[in-house]
């Protein structure tokens, strides 16, 4: 059985005093009606990660950054290292979000780095990939994706696959209301898994969790989780409002 988890990406929103306020709402949530099928992650800005991570301690749901540093410390001027991350008490970190990708121009090698230095932090890493809609359009998507695979997270040991969780982000699905259709996601998701038992064996293809990320909401969560290569969500704007989130992670 592979591991379901629903992971919310706050991206920049909620100042501290709102995130901290959020995120301890979610958790009196889950105490009450604990999560049975997913592993719920928080995924908060850098300030609000120590603050919440002492919040969820005693829970069941998890803490993770957005980002780290591709450098393990020293002179970086505002950037934030993977070890910082783990310090906190956060669990995971998301790397190689699309908007990293687009707006910040993070390279697949830049990536490889920054999830090397993660794992070694003992963080786990969320790894997205995705492709834009022209890359779609010309039939280009698991070009795109397998790329990007390759040169993010294949040279890194099968050991640590453990530790990886795969989000695949279709960017044209990214805060637009356009969803990828079941079949889009799953033969993506399927293709996906055909990669890493070609690189890392039929374990690992069948153990490594694969999350769906892309205009999730409560009104489509619960026929995309139930595709056989989709094991849950990386929810961004649907994750800051406690009924949609908790009811995106109750669809699993
Ligand atoms: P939306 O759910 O807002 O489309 O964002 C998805 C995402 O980018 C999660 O990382």
């Amino acid at each position: 059985m592979r591991k379901k988890i629903v992971a919310g990406n706050w991206k920049m929103n909620m100042n501290l005093e709102e995130g901290i306020k959020f995120a301890g709402s979610v958790n009196n949530y889950f105490k009450e009606k604990p999560s049975e099928k997913a592993e719920v992650v928080l995924c908060t800005p850098f300030i609000h990660l120590a603050g919440v991570s002492e919040i969820l301690r005693n829970g069941k749901i998890s803490a993770g950054a957005q980002n780290c540093a591709s450098e393990a410390s020293g002179a970086y001027t505002g950037e934030v290292s993977a070890m910082m991350v783990k310090s906190t008490g956060a669990e995971y970190v998301i790397i190689g979000h699309s908007e990293r990708r687009t707006y910040y121009h993070e390279t697949d090698s830049e990536l490889n780095k920054k999830t090397a230095l993660a794992l070694a932090a003992g963080l786990k890493v969320i790894f997205c990939c995705g492709e834009v809609k022209e890359e779609r359009e010309a039939g280009k998507h698991t070009e795109v994706v397998k790329r990007q695979l390759t040169d993010g997270l294949f040279s890194l040991p099968a050991e640590s696959m453990a530790n990886v969780v795969i989000a695949y982000e279709p960017v044209w699905a990214i805060g637009t209301g356009l969803t990828a259709t079941p079949q889009q996601a799953q033969e993506m998701h399927h293709y996906i898994r055909s990669l890493l038992n070609e690189k890392f064996g039929e374990d690992c293809a069948a153990t490594m969790t694969i999350l769906y990320g892309g205009s999730c909401k409560p009104s489509n969560a619960a026929e995309l989780f139930s595709l056989p290569d989709v094991d849950g969500g990386l929810i961004g704007g649907a994750s800051l409002k406690l009924e949609d989130f908790t009811a995106i992670v109750e669809a699993v």
